[in-house]
Parts: C-alpha cells; structure tokens; sequence
C-alpha cells in the first residue's frame, strides 16, 4: 500500500485527481470504479475543470459504482444515482450507457444482485475509488463481511446510519439495506485509490494501515492489494 499524505482537503483532492487525469488521458477509454459520500467530492469538482479545461473526456469512459441504497426512488435527492448526476456526471461528458449502479428500485434484488455482478465480472476497472466508513467499511461491506463476497444486499449497520443520518431530515428516512459490490469485485480493481479526511477518518486510517488484516475491519484487506495508494490529509493521519 502507498500512502500519500496531504496537508489539506483540497490538496488530497488535487492528487487524486491527477492519476485519474493520468489514467484518461493515458486511455481514454479506462473503466473507472466511483463512490459516493463527502470524501470524493473535491476530486469530481477537479475532473469536472479538468473536463472543461478540455484536459480530458469522458465520451468513451465507462464507469461502475460502488453501491446504491435500496427502496429509494431512483432520482430520491439521496439516492447514489442522484449524488452521481449532481456531482459529476452532469457535468462532463459521459454517455448515460456507460454508466452503471446497482438498481436498488429493482423489484427482485437478488436478480438484481446478480446481474450486476455479471457487469462486474467483465467490467476491469482501472481504478477504483474509495472512501471508507467509521467503522472500516468500503462500498458497504460492514465489519464481518467475508473478503470473498460479492454483489450482495446488505442490512447497513446503526452506526453507518447513524453517520449518513446527516443527509437524510431524520434517522428513520436513512435506508436500512443497499446493495453492494463485495470486497471481492472491489479487490480486482488494477488499482485502488482510497482517500480519507478529517480526524474523524484518523482511527479508520490507522486500522486500515496498521491493523491487522480481518473482517472486522473490512477495509484493512486493502493491505494485500497489489496497488493501493491511500491519500489522506494531515488530521486523518494524527494516529499514524
Ligand atoms: C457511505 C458510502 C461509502 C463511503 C462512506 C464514507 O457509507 N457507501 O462508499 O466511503 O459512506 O463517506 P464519507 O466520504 O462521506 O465519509
């Protein structure tokens, strides 16, 4: 795993945005892997100049997100379809049919499941970004997930809903299931980068570099990825 430690937010933002320039603009035909959350803000707003600077396109860019939450309405404000559109690929210019989330409208799921899963298998991602939950978790694989998994439909703990309550106008509104890519599909990415900020992120950051490598802490099997940078601020890497 490479570390690359940042003074700020926005620095972080700016690095990671660069080996995603690097990558288009090397093939600009890469697959990329996204997430959602506050972290991976800073670095779409940054491909989002780059795209309009015309440094980079995204006309033959296909992307895959990570997880979607279930029983939300496609375009719900909250929904990662939502967040993905607002964010990044209303701005650029990516091809709708090149873009993939989980469905979690879809009336059976575990067909659902399955069918993404099948996308993901042939997908090979280039890179595959990542935040990572309190609690260890990437995508949403909770603490206890196997590191074999894959597409699956996850009840989410009461600690990521407590931590994603934020978005939402109470706790009740916050989905109790998503569904997920596996650690498994995340582990074959060619390249993963994970970016974390803040003091709040410090404790994760610490297990996931110096913990030991276990499913209570699914994050920390990056560990034995061949290509992980993790890109993190200077108050995500206090406990280093
Ligand atoms: C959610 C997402 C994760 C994300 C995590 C951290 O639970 N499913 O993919 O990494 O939140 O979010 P944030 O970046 O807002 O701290």
């Amino acid at each position: 795993m490479k570390i690359i430690r940042t003074k700020n937010y926005q620095e972080l933002s700016k690095k990671a945005s660069e080996l995603i320039v690097a990558l288009l603009q090397k093939k600009p035909q890469a697959t990329l892997g996204l997430a959602t959350g506050s972290s991976p803000l800073g670095l779409y707003q940054n491909l989002i100049n780059h795209y309009n600077n015309k440094d980079i396109s995204f006309k033959n860019v296909v992307t895959y997100n990570l997880d979607e939450y279930c029983g939300l309405p496609r375009l719900h404000p909250q929904s990662y379809y939502s967040f993905m559109y607002q964010n990044l690929f209303s701005h650029i210019d990516i091809k709708d049919e090149n873009v993939f989330l989980p469905n979690g409208e879809a009336s059976d799921l575990e067909a659902e499941c399955k069918n993404y899963n099948a996308l993901l298998d042939k997908a090979n991602i280039d890179i595959q970004i990542l935040g990572i939950g309190s609690n260890g978790h990437i995508g949403f694989n909770e603490p206890g997930t196997p590191f074999s998994q894959e597409t699956f439909i996850v009840e989410l703990t009461s600690k990521t809903r407590e931590d994603n309550k934020r978005f939402f106008s109470s706790l009740d509104e916050v989905p109790t299931k998503a569904i997920t890519m596996g650690i498994n599909n995340i582990m074959q990415a060619k390249m993963i980068i994970l970016i974390a900020s803040g003091k709040g992120k410090a404790e994760a950051i610490r297990k996931l570099i110096n913990g030991p490598v276990s499913v209570d802490f699914p994050a920390s099997i990056l560990q034995k990825h061949p290509h992980t940078i993790v890109i993190i601020d200077e108050e995500a890497s206090i406990l280093l």
